[in-house]
């Protein structure tokens, strides 16, 4: 079945690791991208340059720097883009946001149990990771689709990690927000499929990869020892990994496939310790 539809990509997460690499690849397959990201000073050169690999793709970027978890700017970014759909309409084409993918790193690293209260977490830390890392895929995905931008083959993919049913010290409060995002991700598969829209949705279980997040976790070195040891490829997963699993799974034929946890990780969970 051919779409002649215009494809876009909307993703959380853009500018970096498992975002970035779907980015580029989905811009160098017909897609064209809108990009939230959340980056200061030091970081936006490489943003440009992410912008102008998609235009050498002969694709299109939007990107927008902002917190992802702000309501008002959700609701900027999704006027801009709705705007730049109403151009491609003007012009005689059918935009629609097939792909979605939420690929926020943005959690507090810290031990439930802390004598020092600082070092520990607290209402705020839990709240501000749970909303960023889980519960900001929820409003996005209602916006988008009260606002008309999915469409029968639309694909919603969240990124959770081994993290969401493992414990590491660090990793109590991030650990959480995957628990939930998987389930975010199932009520939204059911839901959406209820209601007939034809939009699916999935969470992506990564192997550990080598990112900026990663590389932010205190106990990265032992995480990068195991997984190593533990993958049974003799190698890691890469960013490249996920965006061609994306890539493939967004293609014809996997309308049937919404609500599950997808790992792709060359088989390191199934590997054990
Ligand atoms: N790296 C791993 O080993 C691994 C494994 C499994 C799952 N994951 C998950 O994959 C996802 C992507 O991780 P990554 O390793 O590619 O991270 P990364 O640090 O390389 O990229 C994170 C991206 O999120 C953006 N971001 C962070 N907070 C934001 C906010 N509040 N608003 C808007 N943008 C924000 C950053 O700008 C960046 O573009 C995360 O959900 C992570 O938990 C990572």
């Amino acid at each position: 079945m051919t779409d002649d539809r215009e494809r876009w990509a909307l993703i959380l997460g853009a500018s970096s690791g498992m975002g970035e690499a779907t980015a580029l690849t989905l811009a160098a397959n017909g897609y064209r991208i809108a990009g939230v990201h959340l980056d200061f000073r030091a970081a936006l050169g490489h943003v440009e340059e992410i912008k102008a690999k998609i235009a050498d793709l002969g694709s299109e970027a939007l990107y927008f720097n902002m917190n992802a978890a702000d309501d008002e700017k959700r609701a900027g970014a999704l006027a801009a883009i709705r705007e730049r759909f109403d151009r491609s309409a003007a012009e005689g084409r059918t935009p629609y946001i097939r792909v979605v993918m939420h690929s926020l790193a943005f959690g507090s690293l810290v031990p439930f149990l802390s004598e020092d209260p600082k070092a520990g977490v607290d209402r705020k830390k839990m709240e501000m990771t749970q909303d960023v890392m889980a519960n900001s895929l929820v409003y996005w995905v209602q916006d988008l689709w009260r606002g008309g931008f999915l469409a029968p083959g639309s694909k919603i993919y969240a990124m959770t990690s081994e993290g969401s049913t493992r414990v590491v010290p660090s990793y109590g409060v991030v650990s959480s927000a995957k628990a939930a995002l998987e389930s975010h991700t199932r009520q939204l598969a059911m839901e959406l499929a209820r209601l007939g829209t034809g939009v699916t949705a999935n969470t992506i279980r990564a192997g550990v990869t080598v990112t900026p997040a990663l590389m932010k976790i205190p106990e990265r070195d032992a995480i990068i020892e195991a997984a190593t040891r533990r993958n049974p490829t003799g190698r890691m997963t890469t960013p490249q990994d996920v965006a061609n699993t994306i890539l493939a799974l967004s293609g014809e034929g996997t309308e049937f496939i919404s609500g599950e946890v997808i790992g792709v990780d060359g088989g390191e969970y199934i590997t054990g310790s």
